[in-house]
C-alpha cells in the first residue's frame, strides 16, 4: 500500500488509487482557495488540482498534457493534475500557492 507525503500528513492509499480522490476522502485537498469549489471534479479541465510529485505515479496521458501546456500551466513546471494520476508508490505531494 503506497504512503502519499501530503504536507506533512501521512495518508495510505491501495496502488493505482485517483491521487485527488485519496486526498478529499482524508479531508486534504490539491485545490487552493475557491478552486476547492470552483473547479471540474476531476474531469482534467480546470487545471486547478496541480501538484508536485516526487516518487512514481502513472504515466502522463494525452489529455493531461494538453491541459498542463495550457495557461496558467506550463508543461515544463513538471506539475502534474491529481485528478489524473495513479498512485503506483510512496510519492510526496507539494501543492504550489495561488489559483492552479
Ligand atoms: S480537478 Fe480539474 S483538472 Fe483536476
Amino acid at each position: 500500500m503506497p504512503i502519499i507525503d501530503f504536507e506533512g500528513n501521512v495518508l495510505i492509499c491501495k496502488k493505482g488509487a485517483n491521487l485527488r480522490q485519496v486526498l478529499l476522502e482524508n479531508e486534504k485537498s490539491p485545490h487552493n482557495g475557491n478552486s476547492r469549489l470552483l473547479n471540474c471534479f476531476g474531469l482534467g479541465t480546470c487545471g486547478t488540482c496541480a501538484v508536485q510529485i516526487i516518487g512514481s505515479v502513472s504515466k502522463m496521458e494525452a489529455s493531461e498534457k494538453i491541459r498542463l501546456s495550457l495557461p496558467p500551466h506550463n508543461l515544463e513546471t513538471g506539475l502534474r493534475l491529481s485528478c489524473q494520476i495513479k498512485v503506483l508508490s510512496d510519492i510526496t505531494v507539494k501543492k504550489g500557492s495561488g489559483f492552479s
